[in-house]
């Protein structure tokens, strides 16, 4: 059971890698778009951070409060990343500020699971 949860916990990190990693690419290359991939991280870490959501596979207490937060966190990333792909079909760029927010709150998402105890 243990391994298990520790094998979600890596394709949570997997999802994570790639929806960052995605932004950065972007960030990078000076495009400041929305692609594909920034979704598929987005699904990947949500599906696996709803099954490590459940207490399975642990013998402490999961800290609810941390993941809420971590959900509401998520949801906007995707309004964003729709929102954002919307205004890129029609006029050709995303929003400056709603490109900045995805990664922020990407990297919020990471920092709260890492330092919020
Ligand atoms: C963009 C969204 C997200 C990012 C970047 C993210 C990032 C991370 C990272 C880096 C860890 C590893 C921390 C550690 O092991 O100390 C983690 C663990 C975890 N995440 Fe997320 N997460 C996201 C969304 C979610 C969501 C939506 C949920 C639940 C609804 C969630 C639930 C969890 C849980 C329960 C763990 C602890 C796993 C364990 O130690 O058993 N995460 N997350």
């Amino acid at each position: 059971m243990e391994t298990l949860r520790g094998i979600v916990v890596l394709i949570h990190l997997v999802g994570f890698a790639v929806l960052f990693g995605a932004w950065v690419v972007e960030w990078v290359n000076g495009k400041r778009g929305i692609t594909r991939l920034m979704n598929w991280g987005l699904a990947i870490a949500g599906a696996a951070g709803l099954v490590l959501a459940a207490p399975w596979g642990i013998e402490y207490d999961l800290n609810y409060a941390k993941i809420g937060t971590k959900l509401v966190i998520l949801i906007v990333i995707g309004a964003l990343l729709g929102i954002g792909a919307g205004r890129q079909r029609k006029t050709g760029s995303v929003p400056a500020a709603i490109f900045w927010s995805i990664g922020i709150l990407t990297l919020a998402n990471a920092a709260i699971a890492v330092l919020w105890r």
